[in-house]
């Protein structure tokens, strides 16, 4: 089932989200399903399960239609559940980013280059994984949404200045997207 999208400025994109229970695989399992139906139907290449009001620790990334930019990208979708940050690079890099919380606005964000993430994947199965580039930047930006941050949070203070009053239409529902949003 295709869900609607919380908008920045939504309570629920702002809390520290839960531990899934493992102990209701089918409950999670039509959680990922929605997800990924949410996720192709708005044209994204993240969500996390804030984003369609669940606050748990669910998250997931599909390059599969960046491989023009990243070619590396081309066979690239990961289903994380209880995802963690066992390691991160001292190195730095910096990616344009946009999230469909936040509807055309898009802006540069510094993040470690490289990262080392635990996760039970969409068949529960414990994986330790590196990631670099753009696939590590896409999954630290849906990591942020589990503990109630945004990429907008993470800008550059003049660049922020910049964006504000789009962020601030946001937060009011002034914005048009092709996909179904919703505020709480
Ligand atoms: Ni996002």
């Amino acid at each position: 089932m295709k869900l609607p999208i919380y908008l920045y400025g939504s309570k629920v994109l702002r809390e520290n989200a839960q531990e899934a229970d493992l102990s209701d695989r089918e409950k999670l399992t039509q959680l990922i399903a929605d997800m990924e139906e949410t996720l192709a139907s708005a044209d994204g290449c993240g969500l996390a399960a804030p984003q369609v009001g669940v606050p748990v620790r669910v998250l997931i990334v599909d390059g599969r239609d960046l491989t023009d930019a990243y070619p590396y990208l081309k066979d690239f979708k990961r289903v994380m559940i209880n995802p963690v940050v066992v390691e991160e690079s001292r190195e730095t890099c910096d990616y344009s980013e946009g999230c469909l919380s936040v509807p055309g606005i898009y802006a540069e964000v510094r993040r470690p280059e490289r990262i080392r993430v635990e996760y039970l994947n969409g068949d529960f199965e414990k994986v330790t994984e590196e990631f670099d580039k753009f696939a590590c930047r896409m999954i630290q930006h849906e990591l942020d949404h589990l503990d109630g941050k945004m990429f907008v949070d993470r800008v550059a203070p003049i660049r922020r200045k910049m964006i504000s009053k789009k962020l601030m239409n946001i937060s009011h529902g002034k914005i048009s997207a092709h996909y179904k949003t919703r505020l709480d």
